[in-house]
């Protein structure tokens, strides 16, 4: 069998590209086939190097104001890589439309917040201030408009009394990392149909 092959796109720790990665064994359906960050410093990328994942980098920040020519590289190592699916995971730059257009239909990201509530930063903060009862996590496919698209999934949790950002923050993560792996098996597999978690 030949497999579905996953590049993700990280900036940070990569807690998500890990249960991706992990997720990709036995009988699934796709593999990983590159890791790549837009900040050397990730802490992804040498976990990702662990588990025996190329990886790469492009900096964004010589390219300060023209993001565009920040992609015209980005796309070099991904076009490599020659990736099936493309899955976001902390991936913390916004993609123009025509960078995501080229990948329409196979570009994945997970985003912190039951969308469309809460598209952008701040997500739990924004939560908790609104006095929102439930929280939780987004997987959904990625098109020109930010934190759009349709919704491949969610997980529901609940807002605990005393909650703050970073307790609620790390409370969503461990969602996260049941929600996205379970989406890509699912998307992996050529069906579309939403993973409900709570
Ligand atoms: C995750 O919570 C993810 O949902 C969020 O960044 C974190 C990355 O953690 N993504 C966004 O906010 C996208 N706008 P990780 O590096 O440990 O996976």
């Amino acid at each position: 069998m030949s497999h579905k092959r996953v590049a993700i796109l990280l900036s940070g720790g990569g807690s998500n590209m890990v249960s991706l990665v992990d997720s990709m064994t036995g009988a699934h359906p796709a593999r990983a086939c590159l890791v790549l960050s837009n900040d050397a410093q990730a802490g992804g990328l040498q976990k990702a190097a662990d588990r025996g994942v190329p990886t790469a980098v492009v900096d964004h920040r010589p390219y300060k104001g023209d993001r565009p020519a920040f992609e015209a590289e980005l796309i070099k190592p991904l076009l490599e890589a020659e990736p099936d699916i493309i899955c976001l995971a902390g991936f913390m730059r916004v993609l123009t439309g025509d960078f995501v257009s080229q990948f329409q239909g196979r570009m994945l990201n997970i985003h912190p917040s039951l969308l469309p509530k809460y598209k952008g930063l701040h997500t739990h903060a924004r939560a908790l201030e609104a006095g929102d009862a439930e929280h939780g996590c987004t997987v959904h496919e990625v098109t020109a408009a930010l934190d759009d698209g349709p919704i491949l999934g969610q997980a529901r949790v609940s807002v605990e009394p005393g909650d703050m950002p970073e307790t609620l923050a790390a409370r969503v993560l461990t969602w996260e990392h049941k929600l996205y792996p379970a989406v890509l098996r699912r998307f992996a597999s050529g069906d579309k149909t939403p993973v409900l978690l709570s």
